[in-house]
């Protein structure tokens, strides 16, 4: 008999989806009527989790099924798994890093790009017909500007490269200095203080949420722009929708928010953001890879091997 394995959520793609079927009894969860029916009465035989970072792998699940043996995050992100619920039980956790670094870092550059040369507000425009009656508003450029980067690890070295390219200076913050050739700061507000612009590639969870607020944005100033590529947790969304209605930043390029799929009414009406639906890994070669190491993680820990991406706790 296959084992059972919760599948929590739809962003793994067909071929990795049959790569599952052919090894394991799967359980889609997201497409259950009855969610909590169907966990109540598979609980004992689900020994495995296939995760995504917008359903929550709270300590009431993991305590809830007796022969969970693993539990394979689709995401670098861990902060909707309860780790140390999992630690206590002695289970294991993977993610996907490294394999979604660059495509990641590109959303971060195509939000700042657009945020700061109007690029979706430019195309209404010529659809729209505004251009027939005169030139389009102006941008700023990013050139000789400053770079404050939130979280110099892999996704924060990729963007800082990239802005690099784009002859931005770079300056950044996280909890300890790296070994880095950019200046160091060790708290967000003088970050803000000194960038024209805020990228946020750190993690979620406990540590970073509400870093961005309203005083924060406040130092990043009205010139300023604010890029989150990390988790909506980070920012204070209402301050942050307050900082941009009252124009004390200019721009702010998202790609998470607070209760996504859910946006905030004021952000949508706003032509001073630039909203995405949390595409930050969402091509289909990244998507790609990010299902076979699940799929190789799972059978990795059904087979006895070493897993390939465990997550340290
Ligand atoms: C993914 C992400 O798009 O990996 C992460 O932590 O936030 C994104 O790159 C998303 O999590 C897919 O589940």
């Amino acid at each position: 008999m296959k084992k059972a394995l919760l599948v929590m959520g739809n962003l793994l793609l067909p071929a990795e989806m049959d790569e599952l079927e052919k090894h394991f009894d799967v359980i889609r969860l997201w497409k259950e009527r009855d969610p909590e029916a169907v966990l109540q009465e598979r609980r004992a035989d689900i020994v495995a989790i296939a995760s995504f970072h917008y359903v929550p792998v709270s300590k009431t699940l993991i305590e809830s099924l007796p022969n969970l043996e693993i539990i394979a995050q689709f995401a670098v992100g861990t902060d909707n798994i309860d780790l140390a619920a999992a630690a206590a039980r002695g289970i294991p956790v993977t993610n996907t890093p490294d394999v979604l670094t660059e495509d990641t870092a590109d959303t971060g550059m195509a939000l700042l790009l657009a945020c700061a040369r109007r690029v979706c507000e430019g195309d209404m425009y010529v659809r729209i017909g505004k251009w027939l009656n005169g030139p389009a508003p102006l941008g700023v450029t990013l050139r000789g500007k400053k770079a404050g980067i939130v979280g110099m690890g892999r996704i924060g070295q990729a963007v800082a490269k990239r802005c690099s390219a784009f002859d931005m200076d770079i300056l950044y913050y996280g909890p300890r200095k790296k070994d880095v050739p950019f200046q160091y700061f060790s708290s967000v507000p003088a970050l803000a203080e000194a960038a024209d612009v805020l990228i946020l590639c750190c993690p979620g969870g406990a540590e970073t949420a509400g870093l961005i607020d309203g005083p924060v944005l406040e130092s990043l100033g009205e010139r300023g722009i604010l890029i989150n590529i990390a988790r909506g947790s980070v920012v204070d969304e209402p301050a942050l929708v307050e900082a941009l209605e009252k124009r004390r930043i200019l721009a702010a390029g998202l790609d998470v928010f607070a209760h996504e799929p859910h946006v905030p009414e004021a952000l949508i009406s706003m032509d001073n953001v630039v909203l995405l639906p949390h595409i930050g890994s969402a091509t289909i070669e990244t998507r790609t890879v990010m299902g076979r190491l699940v799929v190789d993680n799972l059978l990795a820990h059904f087979n006895g091997h070493p897993l390939k991406t465990p997550v340290k706790v």
